[in-house]
This record gives structure tokens, C-alpha cells and sequence, in this order.
């Protein structure tokens, strides 16, 4: 018999699916170099790392590959060993997902049912709302305070008997602003001690803040919370899928549950494992970044945009606050510096419409990006705050 045809007929979805958000991916270097006929294109749009992972983990990803036969070690354990030995934490409070996201979208999976909601900061990381539009729950999106950065009062009076989790982006994605360990943690004796709180902190690697590294050890004995870090960053690891979370027993006890047997590959565990015991190399190229991250923002502020002081990889441009830019430009800036060969990201693509989101890139392209932009502000009008803003 022949196949059907009819494209026309499509399976029946869970109506619920029509509640999560789109995700808009940034443009590849082909991508730009097709579209916009450039000869050249840096990439500061996906907050990776501009260096290759270290020779010593390229060299254990090489051995791990020749046993792929075999099925990884599903719960990962001397990697969860390791990290535990790293935090001062017991294995039972240590879970490795697919990249950090995985354990995020578990944790919505583990944690979130229709009537129930999830808190987050409005504009954040995109996946967040993504959690509750696949469980039938609502995202309660918390808008930002006029810094930029979470308005953790305003989240914590958003908690109600509804609420199962609260996620706190720290530095936040896409506004780079961070939240010290004592305001994360007024957060947390705010919340009922059954609400979950996850504190994403993807971007912790870079954070030059004093107590930058507090919350994990909060993470050793408060039991609704849990601090997920990754790989993809400082370790150069975004393409192998690898990250952790940290915390309550009880929470690694509900992800391990949803968790697929087989959910993080053999050579992003070698990888991790590697990663950690060479990390002390990774000191100088982190240094580098912040370094640049500073030389950006205050090239940014010679062309006369503001922006928001970032404690990441990147930099939010257009406003102080996230949420106030001088006119929105529909993207004209983002197509400027495309049309000059230099990749960032579209802030409508992230709820922040008039903005850019710059990443840290190596000396050269952040070069790149800093000569392109006085000139694509010019081409779309927006003249330097000096004058008053008036194009
Ligand atoms: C805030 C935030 N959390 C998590 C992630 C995802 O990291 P991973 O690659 O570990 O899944 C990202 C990635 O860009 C991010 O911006």
C-alpha cells in the first residue's frame, strides 16, 4: 500500500504546546556571510566561549570516544563525585544533565502541574517560560528593577500557595546584572521552605563580585534550593551538552526521576571530569574576557549608548534598565552590524526590543564590534546621548 500523502492531516498535539514560546536561535557565520554577502563575520550573539576547550579535555574526549559501544554511565557518578568533592556536598545532592538546560526543563517536568505557576524575572533567560507552557502551568514573568536586575521583593510577594518554583538568572541573561548572595538569600527566607528555588548561574564563571560563589555553599543546606552551573561557558564545552546542579536531596531525588537512564554522553562526562581537574588553566582566559568586557562597555559608552553594567559574558546595550531604550528600532541596529560583518543578538528576540546583546568575544572581534558600532548607529539614526538623544 502506498504511503500516505496528505500533509495536510498532522498528529494531534497536546494543546498545551501552544503555550510555549518560540525560540529564535541567533544567525551562524554562514548564515550572515550567505545573507548579508560579508566577506568576513565575527559571532558575539550566543554567549560561548570565543576558545577551543583545553587540549588536555580535546585529548580525553579523543580516549573516551573509542569505547562508544557502550552505554555512558547513567547517573554519572564519578563526575557527581568530583563535583561534590568541588562543593563540600554529599554525591546524593549533586545531579549532571545535558547541558544546564536539560536540568531546568527537568525540573519543570519534576516540579510543575496545570494550576500551579513558575516565578521568573521578565526579561530573563528565554527558557524559563518555556517550563510552564509544557506543563499547563502559568510564568508569572516579575519585571526587572531600574538597574536592571531582579526584583527579588516583587518575586518573592509574586509566590502564592500555587507556586512549586522560582528561578532566579544570576547574572541574569540577557541584562548581565547580578544579585549579591545576601539578596538571594533574603529571597530565600521569604519563600515557604517547600517552594523550590532554582538559581541559574550559567554565568557564574565570570562574576568579579567578592562574595561570588556564596550561594553554592547556601546550596550545602537549604533544601529547596538548587544552583545549576555549566560547562558550556568558561570550559569551552557548549557542543558537548554538559552541566550540574547542586542542592536539596530531595530536589536531585525528583530530577533523577524524570531523568532518561542515559541522559548525559560519555564524552561530555570525560570531558567534565577533565575540565575540573585542569580548570587552574582556564584562570587566564577568563581574566581575558573580563578584562575585554570592561574595554567593551567602555567603548560602548564613548559611542553614546547606555547600557547595563554585566557581570557575564556579554553586555545588554540600548538601556540602563533592560526595559527603556531610546526608541524602538525594530532591529535596525542588529541589521547594521550584520550588514558590517558582526554577529550580536537582536534584543526583541529576548523582551528587550531596542537593545543588542553583545558578547565577550577575543580582543579582535570584540575590536571588530567596537569599530562597526559608532558607524551602524549612524546609519540608523541613533546619535550619542550627548546630543540629547535626538537623531
Ligand atoms: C541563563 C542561562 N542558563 C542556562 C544556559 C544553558 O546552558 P547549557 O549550555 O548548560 O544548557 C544558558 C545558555 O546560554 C543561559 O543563558
Amino acid at each position: 500500500m502506498d504511503a500516505p500523502t496528505d500533509r495536510t492531516v498532522g498528529i494531534a498535539a497536546s494543546p498545551r504546546l501552544a503555550g510555549i514560546p518560540d525560540y529564535e536561535p541567533g544567525l551562524s557565520v554562514a548564515d550572515a556571510l550567505r545573507r548579508f554577502g560579508v566577506a568576513n563575520a565575527v559571532k558575539l550573539a550566543s554567549n560561548e566561549s570565543p576558545y577551543p576547550p583545553l587540549p588536555e579535555v580535546v585529548a580525553a574526549i579523543a580516549d573516551a570516544s573509542g569505547a562508544l559501544n557502550r552505554y555512558p554511565d547513567g547517573p554519572a557518578g564519578a563526575l557527581r563525585r568530583a563535583i561534590a568533592e568541588l562543593h563540600g556536598v554529599d554525591t546524593e545532592q549533586v545531579v549532571i544533565g545535558n547541558g544546564s538546560c536539560e536540568l531546568i526543563l527537568y525540573a519543570g517536568q519534576a516540579l510543575l502541574d496545570p494550576g500551579t505557576t513558575l516565578v521568573h524575572a521578565d526579561p530573563s533567560f528565554s527558557l524559563y517560560p518555556h517550563l510552564a507552557g509544557a506543563a499547563g502551568a502559568e510564568a508569572i514573568g516579575v519585571p526587572l528593577s531600574s538597574d536592571g536586575g531582579h526584583d527579588l521583593e516583587s518575586m518573592a510577594a509574586a509566590v502564592d500557595e500555587r507556586t512549586r518554583l522560582v528561578i532566579v538568572c544570576n547574572p541574569n541573561n540577557p541584562s548581565g546584572r547580578y544579585r549579591g548572595a545576601s539578596e538571594i538569600e533574603m529571597l530565600l527566607d521569604l519563600v515557604p521552605a517547600d517552594v523550590a528555588v532554582l538559581v541559574d548561574e550559567a554565568y557564574f564563571d565570570f562574576v568579579s563580585a567578592p562574595d561570588r560563589g556564596r550561594v553554592m555553599s547556601l546550596a550545602r543546606d537549604r533544601e529547596n534550593l538548587l544552583v545549576t552551573r555549566t560547562f558550556s561557558k568558561a570550559f569551552g564545552l557548549c557542543g558537548l551538552r554538559i552541566g550540574y546542579g547542586v542542592g536539596g536531596r530531595s530536589w536531585v531525588e525528583a530530577i533523577d526521576r524524570v531523568r532518561q537512564p542515559f541522559n548525559t554522553n560519555a564524552l561530555g562526562q570525560a570531558a567534565a571530569l577533565t575540565g575540573l581537574e585542569h580548570r587552574g588553566a582556564l584562570a587566564e582566559r577568563i581574566a581575558e574576557t573580563v578584562r575585554e568586557r570592561e574595554r567593551v562597555a567602555a567603548g560602548v559608552a564613548l559611542a553614546g549608548e547606555p547600557f547595563i553594567p554585566s557581570e557575564a559574558n556579554f553586555i545588554l546595550v540600548g538601556s540602563s534598565d533592560g526595559r527603556s531604550p531610546r526608541g524602538d528600532d525594530g532591529g535596525a541596529l542588529h541589521l547594521a552590524l550584520l550588514r558590517r560583518g558582526v554577529i550580536v543578538r537582536d534584543g526583541g528576540a529576548l523582551g528587550c526590543p531596542g537593545h543588542i546583546r553583545v558578547s565577550i568575544g577575543t580582543p579582535h572581534e570584540n575590536d571588530a564590534f567596537l569599530e562597526a558600532l559608532p558607524e551602524a548607529l549612524d546609519e540608523v539614526g541613533r546619535t550619542s546621548q550627548e546630543d540629547g538623544g535626538q537623531p
